[in-house]
Formats: C-alpha cells, sequence, structure tokens
C-alpha cells in the first residue's frame, strides 16, 4: 500500500476552502433528476449537463474532488478531452463511485445491504488507470421503531472495511459513506445514537481489515430529526450535536469528513457546515461532498437555458462560493440572494 500517496491525495481533497462536488448519481437516479426539469435523460444528455458543470470558471476554487460514475469517467468534456484528464487539468481530483448500489438484506423487509465488492479490485485498477484517485462507496442505514437491524449494521460495515482495503491496496482514497437516512420520524437524538452504532461498528471492521485511516475520508449524515418528525433543529443544535458525535466516535487519525447532504436544502447543508466550522478547532477538516447542495438550482437553470450555459454556471459558481466560504465558517444567510 502506498501510504505516502494515499495520504497526499486525502490531505488535497480536503485542503483549505475546497471540498467535494458529488456527481456520480446512478443512470436511474440521472434519468429521474433530467425528467424532473423536463429534459430526457440519455448518456449525452447526461454528459452535456456533467460536462457543463465541470467547465464554470471558478470550479477550482471550491472544488477539490469529482465523484463521477462509471459512464461519466469514460466521457469528454467540453473540450473534447476525457473527463478525468480535463479535471486534472483543473486541478481537481477524479473519483468513481465503486459501489453496485444497495440491494434488499435478506431476511430484513426494509433494509438493504450495498454490493459491489466482486471484481472490484480489477475495477479499481482500470479507474486507477483512468485517472482517479479516490473512491466512494455509500451505506445505507435505515432508521424505525425496528431498524436498523444490527445485520444491516455489522454487514454494511464489514463491506465498507472490504471496500476500502481494496481501494487502498489499488491507490485510491476511499471515503467511505455510511448514510443514515432522514426519512423516518425520529428525533436528533435517535439519529445521534445510530450514526455512533453505525460508526463504531465501522472502524472495528476497519482496524480487522487494516484499512489505513490517515489515508481515507468520512462521508457521514449530519445529526438531524427524521423528516416526519414533529420539530426541527435549529442550525446551532445540528452544528453542536453533529461536532460531538464526531470528535467522540471517529479516529483523529482521519484527515476529513466530508458531508453529505442527504436531502437538506442548499442553504441548510451550506448553514450547518459553518456553523461547525466556526465551533472548531476539530481534529479533522469539516468539508463538504454535496450532490442536490451543489446541483439542484443549477439543474434547474440549466435545463431551462441549454443554449447559453452562462446563467447556469453563475447560479452554480455562487453555491460553490457559499461552500468554499462555509469551510472557514466566513458564511452569513445574508450572502444568499
Ligand atoms: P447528496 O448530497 O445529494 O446527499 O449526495 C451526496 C452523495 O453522494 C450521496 O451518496
Amino acid at each position: 500500500m502506498d501510504t505516502a500517496l494515499l495520504e497526499s491525495t486525502a490531505n488535497f481533497l480536503v485542503g483549505p476552502g475546497r471540498g467535494i462536488l458529488a456527481a456520480d448519481e446512478s443512470n436511474g437516479t440521472m434519468t429521474k433528476r433530467l425528467e424532473s426539469v423536463g429534459v430526457e435523460s440519455s448518456p449525452e444528455t447526461r454528459r452535456e449537463y456533467r460536462a457543463s458543470l465541470f467547465a464554470m470558471p471558478t470550479i477550482s476554487k471550491a472544488i477539490s474532488g469529482v465523484i463521477l460514475y462509471d459512464e461519466t469517467i469514460r466521457q469528454n468534456a467540453v473540450d473534447g478531452t476525457s473527463i478525468p484528464d480535463y479535471l486534472h487539468a483543473r486541478n481537481i481530483m477524479p473519483g468513481i463511485k465503486v459501489d453496485t448500489g444497495a440491494k434488499p438484506l435478506a431476511g430484513h423487509d426494509g433494509e438493504t445491504v450495498t454490493e459491489g465488492l466482486d471484481g472490484l479490485r480489477e475495477r479499481c485498477a482500470e479507474y486507477f488507470e483512468m485517472g482517479a484517485r479516490f473512491a466512494k462507496w455509500r451505506a445505507v442505514i435505515r432508521i424505525s421503531d425496528t431498524m436498523p437491524s444490527e445485520a444491516c449494521i455489522s454487514t454494511n460495515a464489514h463491506a465498507l472495511a472490504r471496500y476500502a482495503a481494496i481501494c487502498q491496496e489499488q491507490g485510491l482514497v476511499p471515503i467511505i459513506e455510511p448514510e443514515v437516512l432522514m426519512e423516518g420520524d425520529h428525533d436528533a437524538v435517535r439519529c445521534y445514537a445510530v450514526t455512533a452504532d453505525v460508526l463504531a461498528a465501522t472502524w472495528d471492521e476497519c482496524k480487522v481489515q487494516g484499512v489505513h485511516l490517515p489515508g481515507a475520508l468520512l462521508k457521514p449524515n449530519m445529526v438531524l430529526p427524521g423528516k416526519g418528525h414533529s420539530t426541527r433543529s435549529d442550525v446551532e443544535t445540528c452544528a453542536r450535536m453533529t461536532v460531538d458525535l464526531l470528535h467522540s466516535h471517529v479516529p483523529h487519525e482521519i484527515p476529513g469528513i466530508v458531508f453529505l447532504s442527504g436531502g437538506q436544502t442548499e442553504v441548510e447543508a451550506t448553514a450547518h457546515l459553518n456553523m461547525m466550522n466556526n465551533m472548531g478547532p476539530h481534529p479533522f477538516q469539516l468539508s463538504y461532498s454535496y450532490g442536490r447542495a451543489l446541483q439542484a438550482t443549477t439543474l434547474k437553470t440549466w435545463a431551462k437555458n441549454r443554449d447559453d450555459v452562462s446563467v447556469a454556471h453563475k447560479v452554480f459558481a455562487h453555491r460553490c462560493e457559499m461552500a468554499h466560504l462555509a469551510r472557514s465558517g466566513s458564511w452569513s444567510a445574508n450572502l444568499e440572494v
């Protein structure tokens, strides 16, 4: 294992003022997103949209890495070069989603285990060759009165650790993503407790598998009540609970935490990260790996202005700038238009 390469990639990804753009929606998810804005989904429209995102003039100020889907890493950028080469040329690391999705967990209705370990070594080697330097694997944990089960937590933690070990062997920094979903009517205290259990199981498995933590990043959910809960957390409560959880349940050798947005609005996800960074110093960088919280408004704007991408670029540049400011706790609500 090339620990120096892994550590330098991980530190690059959470460098000052920057974070990750998650643009690795599967074809199924991207089709739903495109159809929701009235655009037919095809390899070419998916390429057109994503290539236009990556061409935003100031993207490199806020974005250190982009997570790609298998289709996208094989496509070309606006200038005809390959997307991984194009990103490298803009000082952005290409990453790749390597899981093959959350599949029903046998004997546990409503729960899933994320698959994709078969052939993973060979796929990682190919992606490295294509220019990828980091990877992502997302485990999904659902909360209800009876969920998550022990089986769901342990199988997903085991798979995450095996994935991380294989990626590191192949020179890719693994983003370890155990997402505790916001669906449900649970309160924030329950979200905290479940996330703590899931993290503990994940680190136990990483230790068994020999994962090199200084060459890995964690992509967790924030601590929030379920969407169906009667009250919402205020920004400070969410930030305080999340910071408290991470300080006590994440090994301090991990160089960075890159949050998912998980259905928060663009402004909520920004405000929460900003508040957490204001509560520093922290033992690790607190950054982002947002999908919807960086793209939602941009996608709608792009769809209405496909003949003039500068309109969508303006919206995307604003979201990037807000995320960039949140990295240092310098964002404020009055900067939102
Ligand atoms: P969201 O920020 O939209 O949750 O997406 C991040 C991601 O990559 C989920 O796996």
